[in-house]
């Protein structure tokens, strides 16, 4: 059976992700803080007894590190976990771009590193979730830290696709726009702390700018994530989604 890391598994995208990987037998590996969030995933997941959780803050080295001691052998490595915060330039304290940096982007690229010669023995790949926001979107005045770690990650991932390509462990990143999760809902209301418009009035302009009609559903994100799995020239693919529609 095959192995699935997935961080931030306890809501939003990384749940999805939890679920259809889940149901299509492979094993998965749930990490997040909250255990009783992980709990209440583990227990609506198609089977159950294919799965483990782990309850951990991964913002710090030992915090990843410490995984390695839970899970020795791994086929997929799913980096979902993310919390950055949004807000006006001056009220960003330089703590909340040390948490940005540190669960997103550092806990992809350390997981990555120490869980890369598993993945190498058994030919396997990692997927980052970056986002639209650093990578293909116009940037915003009020999403600064999610954009910077965005833009860092998705140059992590193509430099290390290179490396994948030698030690054939595939490496890609999914962009997703906009996403029905709770996160969508506090960054529309901490944009709208800033602009003085509301969280509804943000959401159409962005979707107007965006030339879409809906948000991206996170169950749409997660069947793209195992149509990578299934992928077997995924390695340094960069895949944008938004309003459900992907592109290559
Ligand atoms: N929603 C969108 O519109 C959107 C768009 C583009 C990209 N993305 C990206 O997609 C990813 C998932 O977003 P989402 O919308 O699904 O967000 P979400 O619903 O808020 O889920 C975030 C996940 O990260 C975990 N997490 C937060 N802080 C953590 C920490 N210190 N250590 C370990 N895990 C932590 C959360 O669990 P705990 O709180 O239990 O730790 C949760 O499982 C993020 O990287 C985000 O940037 C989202």
């Amino acid at each position: 059976m095959k192995i699935a890391l997935i961080t931030g598994a306890s809501q939003g995208i990384g749940a999805s992700i939890a679920k259809v990987l889940n149901k299509a037998k492979i094993k998965v590996i749930l990490v997040a803080r909250s255990k009783k969030n992980l709990k209440k995933i583990q227990k609506n997941i198609t089977f159950p007894k294919y799965s483990k959780i782990i309850s951990k803050d991964l913002r710090s080295l030992s915090a990843c590190k410490s995984l390695n001691n839970k899970v020795k052998t791994i086929n997929f490595l799913i980096n979902v976990a993310g919390a950055t915060k949004g807000g006006h330039f001056n009220k960003l304290s330089d703590k909340l771009w040390d948490d940005g940096f540190n669960l997103k982007f550092k806990s992809a690229l350390r997981l990555s590193r120490i869980f890369w010669p598993t993945l190498k023995k058994n030919k396997g790949k990692i997927i980052n979730i970056g986002g639209g926001a650093g990578a293909w979107e116009k940037p915003l005045r009020t999403f600064m830290i999610g954009g910077a770690v965005n833009a860092a990650l998705n140059h992590f991932s193509k430099s290390l696709a290179l490396q994948g390509k030698i030690d054939k462990v595939s490496v890609s990143i999914i962009n997703p726009g906009m996403t029905l999760t709770g996160r969508l809902e506090k960054l529309l209301k901490a944009e709208s702390k800033v602009t003085k418009k509301s969280t509804s009035q943000i959401l159409k302009e962005r979707s107007k700018a965006a030339k879409i009609t809906r948000p991206t559903k996170p169950e749409e994100v997660a069947n793209l994530v195992y149509k990578l799995i299934k992928d077997k020239n995924s390695n340094g693919k960069i895949i944008k989604i938004d309003g459900g529609k992907v592109k290559f």
